[in-house]
């Protein structure tokens, strides 16, 4: 079949107001959870946007790590191109697409450097070979080949022989923030419901959004 011609039909239950929690946060985890559910191959990869200096939007996929009340958290190396874009410019924007379910929600917000205690922590849990992979890899930079990469593991992994792995200080987590967030179901006939969210004060508003 030509790539033009694919098109799936949603047939999915509807999203209507009064289906939506009043918190936005409590939403967004009662629908990963449920993707969780249905089985989505990694229900938590996510693609994050960033801006370069020059104002050029960049993105890729990362995996969230945390969903609270302060937003959205994943981890990777600062130094990277995503690393030195939040640096220049800190608005950003996530998007997760769980096709399973015929669901996408975009998040627009700040992203923030999380605390030394959430990437500390976040980082000890992580299998031994990935903590040694964030201290040889400088993500995002020319390499000149696969073999250069194994010899700075090695490198690594002999500087840390018989010991814990230390956090890299160049390593740790990132919190997108949410001012805004939509909630997009498929439906038959392209006729899809969308809701986004909006901050007032304290208090967040819900509209809905022609598809
Ligand atoms: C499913 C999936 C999950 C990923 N998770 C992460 C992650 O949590 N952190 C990360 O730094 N990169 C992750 N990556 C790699 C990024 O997409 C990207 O290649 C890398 O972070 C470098 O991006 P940058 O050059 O824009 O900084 C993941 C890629 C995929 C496909």
């Amino acid at each position: 079949m030509g790539i033009a011609d694919r098109r799936l039909q949603y047939e999915t239950a509807g999203l209507d107001i009064d289906d939506l929690l009043a918190d936005p946060i409590a939403q967004l985890q009662q629908w990963y959870h449920q993707a969780e559910e249905a089985g989505a191959a990694e229900p938590n990869a996510m693609v994050v946007s960033t801006v370069d200096a020059e104002g050029q939007p960049d993105a890729r996929v990362v995996l969230a790590r945390n969903i609270d009340a302060n937003g959205v958290t994943f981890f990777t190396n600062r130094h990277s191109a995503k690393g030195e874009q939040i640096g220049s410019e800190a608005r950003g924007a996530a998007t997760f697409a769980w096709l399973e379910l015929h669901r996408q929600v975009r998040i627009r917000g700040v992203i923030t450097l999380a605390s030394d205690a959430a990437s500390d922590e976040y980082f000890a849990s992580r299998p031994r070979a990935s903590q040694l992979g964030a201290w040889a890899s400088p993500q995002s930079e020319p390499i000149g080949n696969r073999e250069e990469l194994n010899d700075l593991v090695e490198e690594v992994a002999q500087r840390f022989d018989d010991v814990e792995v230390p956090r890299p200080p160049h390593w740790g987590g990132y919190v997108i923030s949410i001012n805004s967030i939509e909630f997009w179901q498929g439906r038959p006939s392209r006729l899809h419901d969308r809701f986004v969210y909006t901050r007032h004060g304290n208090v967040w508003r819900a509209q809905r959004l022609a598809p």
